[in-house]
């Protein structure tokens, strides 16, 4: 098997630049690579980037939209005719509440987390396979270790962008092309500022991304982080399903939402009365 490149002579392809987690990671990777393609679709939000370091270029594109991506990866080509590594970071997250049940929920979440590193793997592909030695990181979550409350959603999409990558691992081998899964705990960005619930040993951005480096840098499998938190996720996941439910059912919101709906609904035959 050939030898993976250093950072140091890698054209890097990492989606969802413009904020968060992918913001810091760009700061940390710029002067570590060789290219640097940053993409999300906010254009204005990546152009400070790209003018804090010489080799960082904007590419804008949505994830979900299969043509931007693919002009996306024809600029890379354009200029280096191959990629090294995709960062396949882009992503969202909405909560569901089962007294609310919305379909158009899930198919936006599914939209962007699984189709979305789907569609950015389609288009990064035929590029990776011009590599020495190709290297495919997608961004899931810990949430898929433990299947929380409220996450049917997100966790659910994020469990499906595990399994894709772990199935791509298999197959990509033959091609010598690595695959990593990076597993988040909480990461304090504008996707977890809304939170209204406890972020147990919540880490900064930049934390975050010097962890995503580190695990980048050795091509390990599954980067995950604060190892406090996913582990203890994990031994969760890993209990006998009657003791698992047990914690998860203490952590749901239903019994308050159904109050409230109760309280909502004795509020709403008053006035009507
Ligand atoms: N923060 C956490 O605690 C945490 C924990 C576990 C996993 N994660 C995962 O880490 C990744 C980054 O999250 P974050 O916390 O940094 O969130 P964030 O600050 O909201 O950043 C999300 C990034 O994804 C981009 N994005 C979203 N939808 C897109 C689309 N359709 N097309 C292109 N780009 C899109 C956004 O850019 P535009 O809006 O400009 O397009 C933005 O750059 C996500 O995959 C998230 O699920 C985060």
């Amino acid at each position: 098997m050939t030898q993976a490149p250093p950072l140091s002579q890698q054209v890097i392809w990492l989606t969802g630049a413009s904020s968060g987690i992918g913001e810091a990671l760009a700061d940390e990777l710029a002067p570590r690579c060789k290219a640097l393609f940053i993409s999300a679709r906010s254009e204005d939000k990546l152009r400070p980037l790209a003018d804090r370091h010489s080799n960082v270029t904007v590419i804008t594109a949505d994830i979900t939209d299969e043509e931007s991506l693919r002009g996306a990866a024809s600029a890379i080509e354009k200029k280096y005719g191959k990629l090294d590594t995709l960062i396949a970071n882009a992503g969202t997250c909405e909560y569901v509440d089962v007294t609310d049940f919305d379909t158009a929920l899930f198919r936006r979440v599914f939209e962007t987390n699984m189709m979305g590193l789907v569609n950015t793997t389609a288009a990064a592909l035929p590029l990776l396979q011009k590599s020495k030695r190709g290297y495919l990181v997608g961004v899931g979550s810990s949430v898929s270790m433990l299947a929380m409350p409220r996450a049917q959603a997100y966790g659910a999409s994020k469990a499906a962008v595990a399994h894709f990558l772990e199935s791509m691992k298999a197959d990509l081998k033959a091609m010598d092309i690595d695959v990593s899964l990076v597993s988040p705990g909480f990461v304090k960005t504008p996707l977890t500022d809304v939170n209204d619930f406890p972020m147990p040993m919540r880490i900064s951005a930049e934390q975050a991304a010097e962890e995503i480096v580190k695990g980048v840098e050795k091509r390990q499998w599954h980067i995950h982080f604060p190892k406090g938190f996913t582990r203890i996720l994990w031994f969760i996941g890993q209990l006998p399903a009657f003791l698992r439910h047990r914690v998860t059912a203490q952590m749901s919101r239903t019994d308050e939402a159904l109050q409230q709906q109760g309280k909502r609904q004795i509020k709403q035959q008053e006035s009507d009365s």
